[in-house]
């Protein structure tokens, strides 16, 4: 097999850091393996800023390996052709994997894939049974399923990075992109549902990033689902508030929650039905205070650590949401229709 020299030039940010170690830095090359192949990469520092936040380092990447090989690879791994329900999961993280777990039970003997930021966890997706590749992989197949769930907070054009995977899209089933109920424009505490307002472009940065996001969606024919804050025993609000002790914040802020179980049922639900253009909300239906919440959780008696409470006396509130127009079209129900009933303390 011949080996062509290449080079492939990325942009990554500050999140790079955790993949490459600290001496692969100083010395500017490192290598990764991705696909079964190990690529040298050599970093070269862009643009290097800080901010009181995050301190984001752009680098550019050049990656050399036997481009032949990989060619090869991806070939044969597409020798068998893309079977009708194969997946695409860009950012098969924690509900990306609940994902792919459920649609292989429905679907078995389907491949899934899953197109990541870093080579940090492919192993561990290699033994799932996910292809692994990274996000900036020149895409050689279109698959007829695709799930984007990977969070905009380690992107520098989440909007392109969107784009990116509606390319890998062959227009059969369906694409779904996982957004965020925290577009909707409430903090009152007042109701809200599919139909409600969204925030104006403008306001916030984040919530620009998401509606530019998912106007890319949209575009190219394939659905939304607004989800509300994901939570399962070890991860969600509650934990991190667990963790802080005492939290900053006003204890009457309303919270909408999902568990991430269901989070992956509702998105297959809604993979499943071919729907296109169309914008869907994920929550239990459950609203509660971030006091409530940390009442629930002490009354589990489930979690060792004791959370001190909040301190926050002003701020803005937050929204009661329904999706029933979502349960009623999707033909859904979660399996845990409350945090309560999660934690075992439903009345
Ligand atoms: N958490 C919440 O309360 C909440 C609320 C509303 C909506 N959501 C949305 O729900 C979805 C799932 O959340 P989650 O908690 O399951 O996420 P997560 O576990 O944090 O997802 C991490 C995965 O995404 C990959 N990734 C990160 N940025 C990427 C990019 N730009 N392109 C490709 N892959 C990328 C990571 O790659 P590496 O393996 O390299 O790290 C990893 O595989 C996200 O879309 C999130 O925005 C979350």
């Amino acid at each position: 097999m011949g080996t062509i020299s290449c080079t492939n030039t990325v942009s990554l940010n500050g999140a790079c850091t955790r993949f490459f170690a600290a001496d692969s830095l100083s010395s500017k090359a490192s290598s990764v393996f991705f696909n079964n192949r190990t690529w040298k990469l050599k970093l070269r520092p862009l643009v290097a800023s800080s901010s009181s936040s995050s301190m984001a380092t752009n680098f550019q990447v050049t990656a050399s390996s036997s481009i032949g090989a990989v060619k090869e690879e991806q070939k044969g791994a597409s020798s068998g052709g893309v079977g009708e329900n194969d997946l695409l999961i860009v950012g098969p993280g924690v509900l990306g994997r609940l994902v792919a777990e459920q649609w292989r039970q429905e679907h078995p003997g389907c491949q899934i894939y899953g197109q990541t930021m870093t080579a940090d966890h492919h192993d561990e997706l290699i033994n799932m049974g996910i292809t692994p590749s990274l996000k900036w992989t020149e895409a050689t197949q279109k698959f007829p399923y695709v799930i984007f769930c990977a969070p905009p907070s380690r992107s520098l054009d989440y909007p392109g990075d969107v784009r990116l995977a509606a390319l890998s899209w062959n227009g059969e089933g369906s694409f779904l992109f996982t957004s965020s109920s925290a577009i909707y424009d409430c903090s009152d505490n007042g109701a809200c549902d599919e139909d409600g307002p969204v925030v104006p472009i403008g306001r916030s940065p984040r919530t620009d990033v998401l509606l530019k996001a998912e106007k890319v969606i949209l575009e190219f024919g394939g659905c939304v689902l607004r989800l509300a804050g994901l939570y399962k025993a070890d991860r969600g609000a509650h934990v991190y508030w667990l963790q802080k002790g005492t939290v900053d914040s006003r204890p009457d802020h309303i919270l909408n929650l999902i568990h991430y179980e269901d989070a992956a049922s509702l998105s297959i639900a809604i993979l499943k039905k071919k729907i296109r253009g169309q914008i869907f909300l994920g929550c239990d239906n459950h609203p509660l205070s971030r006091q409530e919440i940390m009442d629930l959780v002490a009354k589990s008696g489930k979690f060792s650590k004791k959370f001190e409470g909040f301190t926050g006396t002003s701020g803005p509130l937050g929204k009661r949401l329904n999706n029933s127009k979502t349960q009623e079209e999707i033909g859904w129900e979660p399996k845990y229709p409350s945090f309560a009933h999660f934690l075992g303390v439903a009345e």
